[in-house]
């Protein structure tokens, strides 16, 4: 489907119009940002490979019956999405203490959390996503009552799906941020899922092979993100 205007710029990724109202084209572009934009670098091959390894969880996730945006693969850089309105919430879910969660209760990084831990936050760069809860996004009318609890039992059926993938490949899937969008009345997975918006380590080693490579300067960002693809066989 042909490209149109562009609609809208985030931090790794574009949205272009197409001539048919109900689908837009995300480009996944290289850069890499965190801290809110403060860091950002051009990282060669990452639009390409965040794109297919989306396009691959995507399908896995639709397969078990999780409503997607996703529609198909264009190119190796672009995908076809439905054109929803998207709910201004992150939807967080951690099955092992690591980052925020350390930092704000100051819990030992790397403790197993059962059951696992679920949080709302803003999306809301200048305001440094805050943390928020079910009653901030009743009162502010981010989300219906229905929306929210149904954006919940999609981010932990996510996670059912997800945590055995990742864990058959001899990954611990320890945390991960996943968007939600409305389209024709339905709530629906949005945005991405790849390495940049979840921690995975290695299950022996413990080696950090997601975005916190970049956080924390560690190097091989890429090459752990194609690391992680090719041990769950997304075709590169
Ligand atoms: O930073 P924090 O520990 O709260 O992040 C939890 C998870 O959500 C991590 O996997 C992180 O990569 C992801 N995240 C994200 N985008 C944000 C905030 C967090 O992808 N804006």
């Amino acid at each position: 489907m042909e490209k149109l205007q562009q609609l809208y710029a985030g931090k790794a990724k574009s949205v272009y119009a197409t001539a048919n109202p109900d689908y837009v084209v995300l480009s996944f572009r290289d850069d890499t940002s965190a801290f809110d934009g403060e860091k950002v670098e051009q990282l060669s091959r990452k639009g390409e490979v965040n794109n297919k390894f989306n396009a691959f969880i995507m399908q896995k996730l639709a397969e078990a019956g999780i409503p997607t945006h996703f529609e198909k693969l264009l190119n190796p850089t672009e995908s076809l999405v439905k054109h929803m309105q998207m709910i201004p919430v992150e939807c967080v879910v951690r099955n092992v203490a690591s980052g925020s969660l350390v930092r704000r209760l100051g819990v030992e990084d790397g403790m197993n959390l059962t059951p696992p831990v679920f949080e709302f936050f803003l999306k809301n760069d200048s305001l440094h996503d805050p943390m928020i809860n079910e009653y901030h996004i009743a009162t502010f009318g981010w989300a219906t009552e229905q929306q929210v609890q149904r954006m919940k039992a999609l981010t932990f059926e996510v996670n059912q799906v997800l945590k055995q993938l990742f864990s058959d490949a001899g990954m611990i899937l320890v945390d991960y941020k996943l968007e939600f969008g409305v389209f024709k009345g339905e709530v629906c997975l949005g945005d991405e899922f790849s390495p940049d918006g979840c921690r995975l380590w290695d299950a022996e080693t413990r080696k950090k092979l997601d975005k916190d490579r970049f956080r924390q300067g560690l190097g091989g960002v890429i090459e752990a993100y194609e690391e992680v693809a090719t041990r769950i066989g997304v075709p590169l």
